[in-house]
């Protein structure tokens, strides 16, 4: 593996050796080991042109914990605004000293220019990019989701077959969705996409997913897991948002629909969280909740990508 730019093309060996070497990490960070040495003398630059809590710092907080040294660059504030381009960006990170990318982008397939064209030769990881995909998500959803199934000591080798897992919500603008499409039925969950018409992809017909606009129906089919997802206003165009009130009682895990559920059905969401309207704070706050869990196990699955493109690079480091 260069680069890691998406799940839709990860073979199921890899993701495997992915979320395995990531129970290795957590291990690590379990026994109080803060740091690895693996990656001292590499540059790690985070370059996001778009907002992020949870990535951003799970990244930076990755990439301390394998001891590289890291620049974060946010668009805003910097020569971006004077119409500077991803090329030159790159280019001028590259020449500062990076060793690799990690980069969030408003647009679908900035993270596959930077890879593909010859303008940097450093591992690119993909934080998010447009409506595309969100690979770092996605494995760390899968990573919380083997941990549900199998406990965590049982969960090395292991893929997600048999699980039934729901996605819920603003599915047509949401890189976390198709890039969790890919990821869970490669590793062999059935995956089940809800949401009203209008926020559901037109075509669907070539993804390994089951699409309804019945969420009842959906959760009673059941689910191992319900991953509730944000809508988003901010690359809302023409697609028509059903007003909250509608959204909430039709598509969003109330109280009432959450403890109709079994209490063994994990909810998950890769946050921010719109409490209220796609999810209660009953389900948030709840013991079935993976919520924070998602966050924390971000830092072990992002290590394992970290260390999997930039361990063997460390030789030529100074
Ligand atoms: N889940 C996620 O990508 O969150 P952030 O936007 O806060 O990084």
């Amino acid at each position: 593996m260069k680069h890691l730019l998406a799940t839709r093309d990860l073979r199921r060996d890899d993701a495997i050796m992915l979320l395995d070497t990531a129970e290795d990490m957590a291990d690590v960070s379990d026994r109080e080991v803060k740091k690895l040495p693996v990656l001292r003398g590499i540059t790690v630059v985070n370059l996001f042109y778009e907002d992020s809590t949870r990535t951003r710092i799970s990244f930076e907080a990755a990439e301390k914990r394998l001891s590289a040294d890291v620049i974060n660059f946010a668009a805003k504030g910097s020569s971006v605004s004077k119409g500077e381009s991803l090329k030159d960006t790159a280019q001028t990170l590259r020449a500062i000293g990076a060793d690799a990318v990690v980069i969030r982008h408003p647009s679908s397939g900035a993270p596959q220019l930077l890879a593909e064209r010859d303008w940097i030769d450093t591992p690119i990881l993909n934080a998010g990019d447009g409506m595309h995909e969100h690979p770092t998500q996605a494995l760390l959803d899968a990573f919380t989701l083997r941990h549900r199934l199998h406990g965590r000591d049982g969960a090395r080798g292991t893929g997600l077959d048999g699980a039934h897992v729901v996605i819920v919500g603003d599915i047509l603008h949401s890189r976390v969705a198709r890039s969790n499409v890919w990821l869970l039925s490669t590793l062999g969950a059935r995956v089940t996409l809800v949401g009203p018409p209008t926020l559901l992809p037109a075509d669907t017909s070539m993804w390994p997913a089951r699409t309804t606009y019945d969420l009842d129906e959906a959760l009673a089919d059941d689910p191992t897991a319900v991953m509730l997802l944000r809508i988003q206003a901010e690359r809302m165009r023409d697609a028509f948002f059903p007003n909250t009130r509608e959204y909430a009682t039709f598509w969003g895990l109330s109280e009432a629909r959450f403890h109709a559920l079994g209490s063994e059905v994990a909810i998950m969401h890769p946050g921010p969280m719109n409490r209220g309207l796609e999810i209660s704070s009953a389900a948030a706050d709840s013991s079935q909740s993976t919520v924070l869990e998602q966050v924390a196990n971000g830092v072990a699955v992002r290590m394992s990508a970290l260390y999997h493109l930039l361990s063997g690079s460390q030789e030529g480091a100074a």
